[in-house]
């Protein structure tokens, strides 16, 4: 198929991308390295061997858009493109509600009016909100507790009404626990601006000498070992869950959202450890409060995902933090 990924030069996109390419898909990217850097395409480029047609541009550009659908003949979009900072969207709700919800908008009617009316969109466990019960299936209530959140249930409510008012829409919302790890080749990654918000992303850069200590926002959590647990997924295991929904897309027409976890929650104490044997370094680590706003824990129901995409999560946390260590490994070595 032909397929265009927005965001695809970002860390989940990326990968994705090398394994539709693997496919055999015509994948397209447009981008416009808000979050991303331009090399990423090279690298993509060394990993699948094709040359991937790539425009930097926002997807709140409905006429290039419209010329990306028509000149390429896209049969399916997957929708990456957005911001993804918790607490930014706290601070500059605006920004989070044009560029996620209001980008979706331009993108949706670009592809209405070109007739391209199958579409993956990446959403988020945020949705869920406080556990009622764990874990999280797909019927759990909705209420997220931050803007980041609400753009993606807003933007899930808006799919949701379409493929009601045009039943030749085939929607699937991917609902993505906590993707870390890296492409195998060691190539690709995860590449965040400034300090990083997330675990892993940290620890690489505590690793490698970036930033002196993890912080561990909580110990006293009524958890295994105290610190709050995450369904941390591989990467490339979640790339594989975007092909599945491809398939999907491709045969079925309606409305889905379908979680993409492991099912199996992870503390922090547990990524610091396989991360130290991966690294074969010890992690400086300094308790710290707890934040507001962090769950003790949450992890997937991920049997929806298993019985309709015929999809599950393969590699375990070893994998994830041994792929980022390489990737951490390669980084270091061009900085020199
Ligand atoms: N990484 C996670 O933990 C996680 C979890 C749940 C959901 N998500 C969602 O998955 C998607 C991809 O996440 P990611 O981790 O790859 O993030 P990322 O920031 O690495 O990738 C997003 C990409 O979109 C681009 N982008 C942003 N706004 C754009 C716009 N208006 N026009 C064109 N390009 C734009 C950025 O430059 C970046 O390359 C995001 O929508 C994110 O909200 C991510």
């Amino acid at each position: 198929m032909n397929i265009l990924l927005t965001g695809g030069l970002g860390f989940i996109g990326s990968h994705t991308a090398t394994v539709l390419a693997a496919e055999g898909h015509e994948v397209v990217i447009i981008d416009n390295l808000c979050n991303s850097q331009r090399q990423t395409l090279d690298s993509l480029e060394s990993i699948t061997g094709k040359e991937l047609p790539f425009y930097e541009g926002d997807v709140r550009d409905a006429p290039l858009l419209k010329e990306i659908l028509q000149k390429h003949h896209i049969e399916c979009v997957i929708h990456f493109a957005g911001l993804k900072s918790v607490a930014e969207s706290g601070t500059d709700p605006l920004k989070y509600f044009d560029n996620n919800v209001g980008g979706s908008i331009v993108l949706i009617e670009a592809m209405q009016a070109t007739n391209v009316k199958k579409l993956i969109f990446s959403s988020s466990a945020t949705v869920y909100g406080e556990p009622q019960y764990l874990p999280y299936d797909e019927d759990h209530p909705l209420a997220p507790m931050n803007v980041y959140g609400r753009t993606k249930l807003q933007v899930e409510e808006i799919l949701q009404d379409l493929s009601k008012s045009d039943l030749d829409w085939s929607i699937v919302c991917l609902r993505y626990f906590n993707p870390i790890g890296a492409h195998e080749s060691g190539l690709i990654g995860e590449l965040p601006q400034g300090i990083p918000n997330n675990l892993m992303p940290y620890i690489c850069q505590v690793v490698s000498g970036k930033l002196p200590h993890l912080n561990v926002f909580g110990d006293d959590y009524d958890t295994k070992d105290g610190t709050g647990e995450r369904d941390y997924i591989h990467v490339m295991d979640l790339a594989d869950g975007h092909a599945a929904a491809l398939e999907f897309v491709d045969k079925h027409k309606g409305w889905e959202a379908v979680n993409l976890g492991t099912g199996i929650a992870y503390s922090v104490y547990d990524l610091v450890s396989a991360f130290e044997k991966s690294s074969n370094q010890t992690i400086p680590k300094v308790v710290k409060e707890r934040r507001i706003g962090d769950l003790p824990i949450y992890y997937a129901k991920a049997d929806k995902a298993l019985v309709m995409l015929g999809w599950k999560a393969k590699r375990d946390l070893q994998s994830m933090c041994d792929s980022s260590w390489k990737y951490q490994e390669q980084l270091l070595k061009l900085a020199k």
